[in-house]
């Protein structure tokens, strides 16, 4: 039997939606990336092997499970969540508006390549699953290497291409690059990389791994 494709349009609308969730659709898009990447955005707090009391941020938090996970992993320390989506802030701003009366969680509306944060602020950053929606990752990296304390660590997610390119909605709107390009433009930004794989998040990512950047200065402290 032949597998059934999605019309077009939806497959090109639910493109659009995964690279800036909005309306009332976007809400439904923030339920599905909050369930299907669970896994992974739980891998990547895990690697940044938090202590409790840091400064941390999760750049492109889309629906913010990354963000109610970094709140518990940092239950004295600050957490910051970088968003271009006005609507996924303010689903954030409403599942914490206790966190944020009392500056614990602070949402920025910015893009990652231009970042409203200090120079080497943060002690830990995650972003997954963002960069397919970033044109020119130079910039972008040269911001992530920018806002990273000394002794910090990021952790980039991003799928496994070959399974990426694979799926219909990657050809509407997203830039799909081999993990080796990836770690070379990290490395020209400064960040020494260290490459691990976790099971990916999707049943339909059968075998195919999911790749954490993890990423230091190699600055002294
Ligand atoms: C596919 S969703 C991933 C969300 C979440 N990180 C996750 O893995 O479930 C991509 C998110 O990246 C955000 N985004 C798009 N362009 C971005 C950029 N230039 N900088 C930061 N975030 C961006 C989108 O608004 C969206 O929320």
């Amino acid at each position: 039997m032949p597998r059934l494709q999605p019309p077009a349009f939806v497959v090109r609308t639910l493109a659009r939606q995964l690279g800036g969730p909005s309306g009332r659709l976007g809400a439904v898009v923030a339920r599905m990336l909050n369930k299907g990447n669970r896994p992974t955005i739980t891998a990547a707090v895990d690697a940044l092997d938090l202590g409790g009391r840091e400064t941390v941020a999760d750049i492109g938090f889309g629906g913010g499970y990354g963000l109610d996970l970094l709140l518990k992993a940092v239950p004295d320390g600050v957490v910051h969540g970088v968003e271009p989506s006005a609507d996924m802030l303010t689903r954030a701003a409403r599942n914490h508006h206790e966190e944020l009366a009392v500056a614990r969680l602070q949402l920025h509306e910015a893009a990652m390549q231009s970042l409203p944060l200090a120079s080497g602020l943060l002690d830990g950053w995650i972003s997954l699953n963002t960069i397919y929606f970033v044109d020119d990752l130079g910039p972008a990296f040269d911001e992530l290497a920018r806002v990273l304390a000394p002794t910090g660590r990021g952790v980039l997610g991003v799928a496994d291409p070959a399974w990426l390119a694979a799926q219909p909605v990657a050809r509407h709107g997203f830039t799909v690059r081999p993990v080796a390009e990836v770690v070379a433009r990290l490395e020209r930004s400064g960040l020494t990389v260290e490459q691990r794989q976790v099971t990916g998040s999707r049943p339909t990512a059968g075998a195919a791994p999911y790749h954490l950047l993890v990423c230091t200065t190699g600055r002294p402290a």
